[in-house]
């Protein structure tokens, strides 16, 4: 198939970029550069050792999308295009919804134009917001605390809406937990501008001295050892995910979780990253953060069944390849 993939160039994009092309896709990417550099198209294109049409691009810009999709003779769109900081997304909620809101319209109406009828769309689990866990894809989506998560609430009842009134339509929508881990190579993996607010690269930061200690954010929830326990998906898997999404593709609306179904604590996820690294990471015990979940992970049932995929990788192998990323970054 030939996908446009919207956003790329980011981290879970460039990952699934690669996966995509070395299962006989081929890809078109567009990306504004907002939170990635242009070396990684470079990377992209070294892993695979194949040339790949790119658009700088902005996706709300209706007639750059359109163009783009006049050129092409697109199959699917994996659309990842977006902001995707929770904290950001309060203080700039018109930037937030106007982003990830007005681009999802934009490339729906252009592929209504242009009859590409495959739609793949990157949720979030933070839709299921205070559900009890594991979260299964049929549970009704709660509010979120943040504009973020309320633009992949919104998208997503956008895309089902537009795909019930055409029937042609064939969508997935994809809710990732957290994503972790970089490519084997090094050469590809999530590198946050400033100082990252995810956990893994702020360990990774701390493990190259770049950041002192990992602050802990709680550790009085009910988990197992009080800490926040989260759903952690290394990218390969999560990229082949998308491969698997698209290939098993019918029409009609299609929703999967992809995690791995395991939650890990932020104490587990430290001890993993010691053992997997050989690097002491210091931490402090400081206040919950607001807005945070004790637990959130995945029934991954669903994903198995229908598409034949589940995640391969353990925490061990996020850590590790993480840090390998990190290391050779500097
Ligand atoms: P990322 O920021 O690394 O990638 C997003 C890419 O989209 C970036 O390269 C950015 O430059 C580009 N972009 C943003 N707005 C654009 C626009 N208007 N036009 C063109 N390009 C634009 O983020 P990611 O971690 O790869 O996430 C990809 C998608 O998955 C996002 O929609 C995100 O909300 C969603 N998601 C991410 C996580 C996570 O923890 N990383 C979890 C759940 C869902
Ligand atoms: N944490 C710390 N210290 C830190 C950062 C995080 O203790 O410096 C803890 C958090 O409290 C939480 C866990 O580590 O318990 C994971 O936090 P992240 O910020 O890495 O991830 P979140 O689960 O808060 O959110 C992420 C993405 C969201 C996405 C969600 C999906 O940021 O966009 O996963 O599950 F929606």
């Amino acid at each position: 198939m030939k996908v446009l993939v919207t956003g790329g160039l980011g981290y879970i994009g460039s990952h699934t970029c690669v996966a995509l092309l070395e299962a006989g896709h081929t890809v078109v990417i567009v990306d504004n550069l907002s939170n990635s550099k242009i070396d990684t198209l470079n990377k992209v294109m070294q892993i695979t050792k194949k040339n790949i049409p790119f658009y700088k691009v902005d996706v709300t810009d209706v007639l750059a999308v359109n163009s783009i999709f006049s050129k092409h003779d697109l199959d699917a769109v994996i659309h990842f295009a977006g902001f995707k900081a929770v904290g950001e997304s309060v203080e700039k909620p018109i930037e937030y919804y106007h982003n990830n809101v007005v681009s999802t319209l934009i490339i729906a109406e252009a592929c209504r134009k242009y009859n590409v009828h495959r739609f793949v769309f990157s949720s979030s689990a933070t839709v299921y917001g205070d559900n009890k866990v594991p979260f299964v894809e049929t549970m009704d989506l709660l509010p979120t605390t943040n504009p973020y998560g309320e633009t992949k609430a919104i998208n997503e009842r956008i895309l089902i809406d537009i795909a019930k009134a055409n029937p042609a339509i064939s969508l997935s929508i994809l809710r990732y937990f957290n994503p972790a881990g970089a490519h084997k190579s090094g050469l590809i993996g999530e590198s946050p501008v400033g100082i990252p607010n995810n956990i893994m690269p702020y360990i990774s930061q701390v493990a190259n001295g770049k950041l002192e200690k990992l602050r802990v954010f709680g550790n009085d929830y009910n988990t197992v050892d009080g800490t926040g326990v989260r759903d952690y998906i290394h990218v390969i898997d999560l990229a082949a995910g998308h491969v698997a999404a698209l290939e098993n593709l019918n029409e009609g609306i299609h929703i999967y979780n992809l995690g791995t179904g395991q939650g890990v604590s932020v104490l587990e996820l430290v001890k993993a990253f010691e053992d997997a690294n050989n690097i002491k990471i210091p931490i402090e015990i400081v206040e919950r953060r607001p807005g945070d979940l004790a637990s959130c992970y995945a029934d991954v049932s669903k994903a198995k069944q229908e598409l034949g995929w589940e995640a391969k990788y353990d925490i061990v192998a996020m850590c590790h390849d993480s840090w390998n990323f990190e290391k050779n970054r500097f």
